[in-house]
This record gives structure tokens, C-alpha cells and sequence, in this order.
């Protein structure tokens, strides 16, 4: 059994500027013992969306502050750590350079390993800082810059089933939330409207429905919806269409998903199958329901981040990073941040089923 690791992680791709330290055991087993987010969308809600500028500044305002109340809340000194651990990329590349010059300086000052963490495979660890989830395991990553399928077979080690041609599943909660007048972020607003609303009222377009493949397409829906949304008035309209677009958006995820399984369970026959959703949207409490049956109906055990690690958090960083601590895997203090790093490189190349966009080319 190896030896526990205590991580500094450090998130600071997007829109939070968020500081943790977790501590992983030689077991396995998982501790949160901080875990601090300095939320900007206030800032950004003015714009309707992340403003990079705006970002990066804000993330330089508060890094020291968030890292220095993560150590206070965790009761540690930075003698006690084992490494430090930062998003190197995927995200906005002002920010993620804040977050991991800040943690290259903690690493050199403190003479600690440091450990450049992919922003997606830190989503690929979150659900196991609440369950004890073994690898490999089929991945529904689902965010406001990612929707893809991912076979996690260990440690970095991911392969790419399937991912969005054009946007992500929590960029068309955004956008049609927008276009339904609803505040930044769309995707929670949207959900809240959608409450106790009719999903049946309008039709969607069922995108890709019967398609060979698990790779995702939302375009088409954020269009008719966007259409949709000019001409409803009363509340009743607006939550049904709101239930029109959550359930729409639910069904592909559940429809792409269950083509991955089928595939994934052939490929890991006799072996115990394994589910998780991570990323934003997998907040969505309609979205794990749906999942959680689609799992349980072809064998698969279902699982998802605590809430509080759905969205953008320094906890699923740290792991990461402990995770490759402990398999002695760690960085130069000159490892360079990147704006797009999918996470399975080797598929990217092949198939670059992203077209570059403000965020699509991240994946
Ligand atoms: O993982 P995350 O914080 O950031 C990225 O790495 O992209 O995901 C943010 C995304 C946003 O698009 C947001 O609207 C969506 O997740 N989201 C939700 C919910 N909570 C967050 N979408 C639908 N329902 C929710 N409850
Ligand atoms: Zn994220």
C-alpha cells in the first residue's frame, strides 16, 4: 500500500477561481479536507457569458487568497503537503496561466513535486471524491465546453468514444436560456423554470436519433428552440418549453450513452460495468434520473459526482493529481498551460469532430 498523498489543487480555467486540499490513502479512500470556489459570475453577468479578460483578472485578484483560506480550512501548513496540483488546460488560456504559475511558485518555493492536471480529467475523477469507484469505468462527460464518451480504462489512460460535432450539452442549456431571456447560467435557471412544466407542449428535433456512433450534435435543437422561444408569453409556455428543452437534451445524452454501453459491456465482457456522468450538467437532476435508469437497464452500476463537484472545483484537480503522485507521475516547472488538450489525444488526431469555435475546439 502506498503512502497517502495531500494535494494543493488549483482550478482556474474558466469562470471560478477555486482552491482544495485533498488527501487520498494508500486504500484508495478519499478526504476532502478544503474545498474553496470565489465564483465570478457576477462579473460575467452583465455579458451573458465568460469574458477571458475579466476572467484572468479576477483569477489574479483572488488565487492567493482562495489557495492561502484552502490551507487554513484544511489546518495544514504547506510542509504538509505532498504536491502541488493545477489545471494546465483545457480552458481560457489567461486563467489557467494564473492558476499554474501560482502553483509553480508554491511547488518551487516549497520544494514539492507539482503536477500539470488536464481540466477533463480532473471531471473524469470527481465522482470518486464520494464513492469508492474502482477503474475502468464508462465516462458521460458533460459540461458547458465538453459532451463526450469516454472509456477510462485508469490513470490518463482514456479512450474517446463519442463527442458533440458542434456544441456542448451545457452550452445549449446556456444559449437557449439566453435566448429564453433567463440569467447566466442558463443551465440551473433553465431547470428551475422547467419545474412541474409539460415537456410534451412543443416538438424538438431528435437529433442523430438511430445514428451509428456515439458522438452528440446540438445545433439543431438550440435553433429550433431559439425559434421557439420568440413566440411564447405566459409562464405556462415558457416552463414547458423549458421541460421541452431539458427533456430533449436529456433524451440524446441517454440515447448516445446507451449506444456506448452496448459497445463498452461488449468490449468488457465478464467484467463489472461501471456508469458515471460527470461535468455541470450532471447536476441536472432530470439528466442523472434519466442516466441512472438507462445504466441500471443495460447492467451497468450508476454513479455521480456529490453536487458541490459537478460543476468547476479544485477537489476533483487534487485528486487528479494525487492520483498520478502516486503512480510517480509529476511535471517540469516549465510545463506549459494549454488551451485545447483533449484527453485523448490520439482520437482528436484521428477524428477532430470539433470545428473551432469560442469553446468547442477545446475538446
Ligand atoms: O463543469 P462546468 O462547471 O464547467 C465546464 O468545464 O464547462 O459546467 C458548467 C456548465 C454550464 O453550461 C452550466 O449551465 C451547466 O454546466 N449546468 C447545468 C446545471 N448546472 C450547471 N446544466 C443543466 N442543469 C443544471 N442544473
Ligand atoms: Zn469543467
Amino acid at each position: 500500500m502506498t503512502a497517502p498523498q495531500t494535494v494543493l489543487g488549483l482550478e482556474t480555467s474558466c469562470d471560478e477561481t477555486a482552491a482544495a486540499v485533498v488527501r487520498r490513502h494508500g486504500d484508495g479512500r478519499v478526504e476532502v479536507l478544503s474545498s474553496v470556489i470565489a465564483s465570478q459570475i457576477a462579473e460575467h453577468a452583465p455579458y451573458g457569458g465568460v469574458v477571458p479578460e475579466i476572467a484572468a483578472r479576477a483569477h489574479v485578484e483572488s488565487i492567493d487568497a482562495i489557495a492561502g483560506q484552502a490551507m487554513r480550512e484544511a489546518g495544514l501548513g504547506y510542509g504538509a503537503l505532498s504536491g502541488v496540483a493545477a489545471t494546465a488546460g483545457p480552458g481560457l488560456v489567461g486563467g489557467v496561466m494564473v492558476g499554474l504559475s501560482f502553483g509553480k511558485a508554491v511547488a518551487l518555493a516549497r520544494a514539492l513535486p507539482l503536477v500539470a492536471v488536464n481540466h477533463l480529467e480532473g471531471h473524469a475523477v470527481s465522482a470518486r471524491l464520494g464513492a469508492h469507484i474502482p477503474y475502468p469505468f464508462l465516462l458521460l462527460l458533460v459540461s458547458g465546453g465538453h459532451c463526450q464518451l469516454l472509456a477510462v480504462e485508469g490513470v490518463g489512460a482514456c479512450r474517446r468514444l463519442g463527442s458533440t460535432m458542434d456544441d456542448a450539452a451545457g452550452e445549449a442549456f446556456d444559449k437557449i436560456a439566453k435566448a429564453m431571456g433567463l440569467p447566466y447560467p442558463g443551465g440551473p435557471a433553465l431547470e428551475r423554470l422547467a419545474e412541474g412544466g409539460d415537456a410534451g407542449r412543443y416538438e424538438l428535433p431528435r437529433a442523430l436519433l438511430g445514428r451509428k456512433g456515439c458522438d452528440f450534435s446540438f445545433s439543431g435543437l438550440k435553433t429550433a428552440a431559439a425559434r421557439l422561444a420568440e413566440t411564447v408569453r405566459s409562464e405556462d409556455e415558457r416552463r414547458d418549453l423549458a421541460a421541452a428543452v431539458q427533456g430533449a437534451i436529456t433524451r440524446q445524452l441517454a440515447e448516445r450513452s446507451e449506444r456506448a454501453m452496448s459497445l463498452y459491456a461488449h468490449e468488457h465482457e465478464g467484467r463489472d460495468l461501471r456508469f458515471v456522468v460527470a461535468g455541470g450538467v450532471a447536476a441536472n437532476k432530470t439528466v442523472r434520473a434519466r442516466l441512472e435508469a438507462a445504466a441500471a437497464a443495460h447492467g451497468f452500476s450508476f454513479a455521480a459526482p456529490p453536487l458541490a463537484y459537478c460543476t468547476d472545483n479544485a477537489a476533483m484537480i487534487a485528486l487528479a493529481g494525487a492520483e498520478r503522485l502516486a503512480d510517480g507521475l509529476t511535471d517540469p516547472l516549465d510545463a506549459p498551460a494549454r488551451p485545447r488538450w483533449p484527453l485523448d489525444e490520439a482520437a482528436a488526431l484521428a477524428n477532430p469532430t470539433h470545428t473551432p469555435g469560442r469553446k468547442g475546439a477545446k475538446a
